[in-house]
């Protein structure tokens, strides 16, 4: 496979302190999926003499941006089958009256395998290349869950729940099964080999799980090396309910402590109503928070203190929790962050100041990829990591906003601002009667021997969506445009020319690591 050099536009992250980088007029050089370089425009011969590439195969993206894919870290993927309903209720009640029977209806497989299609589609959709699932107890329908996200080149963290109290009878396992079935789901999702997918220990709450059981999924995580993920501190209700449950601990993260859950690699939801020992806890700890401001105001549980969290080094990030939180898109989280943050700042004054919208970039980055423990692989444009990201086109036609370039100009900071407050992701109707003509060029791809193909390379011809949607079919492994999954030895970059593809946003461009 070719070396890959992309020249235009880059916005990354590069820390928590400089969460918004621009570089305009750069190249990145990308070779078996590793970004090897990243360099002022001005280097592009040099580099061309250095790394054997012609100056004619370079990607000009004029006008777009390259952004990393946004990392989503938590989400419950059966609940997207109901996201966007089912609010208003307070956790418990709401998980009782809506989430279980949902989930519970995932023992059947044929209907799983759907629903599963559909969340990672829609997820892949809006941009998010890295997502942390839980599924459901059920065995079977999570490792569906994983072959899905595998095979549309979505890189997922996938966790069996676990819940063996407190549940209802419809939807409840014995201890025992408890640990065999995630002991078999840990080693089927192992025996995939896939790189883009990691089983993940998912105790669902201390609600619903013994201290027999949380000790023993700990040591699961512990034998296998695996990351762990639950919920914390969301709601009074609940938390009032943990000390119910186990009055012996002086807190809820205590009773993660006591099992043994909280790790460097252990991501813990909401976290709203931690006090000051939970916090010193996590961050010894080194555990990741995931912050979902969309759920904490849809089902009312309230509003975290994000900056809090910030100063005293707890490692943070952004999460949709669909369908908590009703919107799949990592944009929405952005955008009720920064509002959750504002509230805290209306509230508390004195000086304090919210987190605004580059850090929320940040959060929902690089901040993401190192509470994910993937921070060396994944999460912004730096040499070594792997090439994931989105293309932005912010002038494409149907744009949900605009950009001015004359007596009012928009700087490119503007562009990226309006992106994360206004923009959206295409949505493509395939079969309908809507087909657009437009060009294409540079679709590479090799099978699943690694052998190169070569589809459709550089090919200028006209043909409608459906032309290009059963051909990328046939190829194998597409089912969708707009949507660049990478898997196998594959690299595939597949770019519209600009103006031609009717979609609103343009973000056309992910590349997902190779074996
Ligand atoms: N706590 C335990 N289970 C859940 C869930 O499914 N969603 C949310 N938001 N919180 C939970
Ligand atoms: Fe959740």
């Amino acid at each position: 496979m070719p070396l890959r050099v992309i020249q235009g536009t880059l916005v990354h992250a590069q820390s928590a302190n400089q969460p918004l980088q621009i570089l305009e007029n750069n190249v990145i050089g990308v070779d078996k999926n590793k970004i090897i370089f990243v360099e002022p425009v001005e280097c592009l011969s040099e580099l061309s003499a250095q790394h054997g590439f012609e100056l004619d195969e370079v990607h000009n993206i004029n006008g777009c941006f390259l952004m990393p894919g946004f990392v989503d870290t938590h989400i419950h993927a059966p609940q997207y089958v109901y996201t966007g309903t089912a609010m208003g209720l307070p956790l418990l009640e709401w998980l009782d009256k809506y989430t279980f029977p949902v989930e519970a209806k995932f023992d059947d497989l044929k209907f799983a395998t759907d629903a599963y299609h559909k969340v990672v589609h829609r997820t892949l959709k809006n941009g998010t290349t890295t997502a942390s699932y839980f599924a459901t107890i059920h065995k079977e329908a999570s490792l569906k869950l994983a072959e899905i996200a595998a095979k549309f080149g979505q890189r997922a963290f996938i966790g069996k729940v676990n819940m063996d109290s407190n549940s209802p009878d419809f939807y409840v396992e014995t201890t025992e099964n408890s640990i065999q079935d995630t002991e078999w789901f840990i080693k089927q999702v192992q025996s995939m080999n896939n790189p883009l997918v990691t089983p993940i220990v998912t105790p669902r709450f201390a609600v619903s799980c013994t201290l027999e059981l949380m000790k023993k999924l700990a040591e699961l995580a512990e034998k296998y090396n695996l990351p762990i993920q639950t919920h914390l501190d969301e709601n009074e209700g609940e938390i009032a309910l943990v000390k119910e449950l186990f009055p012996q601990f002086s807190s809820y993260a205590n009773v993660y402590r006591a099992c043994g859950l909280l790790t460097n690699r252990t991501v813990l939801a909401h976290c709203i109503y931690l006090d000051d020992d939970e916090i010193e806890t996590l961050r010894s700890h080194g555990c990741g928070v995931s912050h979902c401001a969309c759920s904490n105001f849809s089902l009312k549980s309230g509003v975290l203190d994000l900056r809090k969290l910030m100063t005293r080094d707890v490692k943070v990030s952004l999460g949709t929790d669909v369908s908590g939180g009703y919107t799949p898109s990592m944009l929405g989280s952005i955008r009720q962050s920064v509002i959750a943050s504002n509230v805290q700042e209306c509230q508390q004054r004195n000086g304090y100041r919210s987190v605004d919208f580059k850090e929320m970039f940040y959060l929902a980055t690089l901040g993401g990829s190192k509470v994910l423990g993937l921070q060396n692989k994944i999460g912004n444009f730096e040499v070594g990591k792997d090439f994931d990201a989105i293309l932005v086109n912010p002038e494409a036609a149907n744009s949900p906003f605009d950009v001015f370039h004359s007596t009012y100009s928009d700087t490119i900071e503007d562009v990226v601002q309006k992106f994360l407050y206004l923009g959206k992701f295409a949505s493509l109707n395939f079969g309908e009667k809507q087909a657009k003509t437009y060009n294409w060029y540079s679709c590479d791809l090799t099978d699943t021997n690694g052998e190169e193909k070569c589809v459709m390379s550089s090919c200028h011809q006209k043909c409608t969506f459906e032309n290009v949607y059963d051909e990328l079919h046939l190829c194998g492994n597409y089912s969708d445009i707009g949507i660049m999954p990478h898997f196998y030895q594959n690299t595939r970059l597949f770019m519209f020319k600009d103006g031609h593809l009717q979609l609103n946003f343009v973000a056309v461009l992910v590349f997902i690591s190779a074996r």
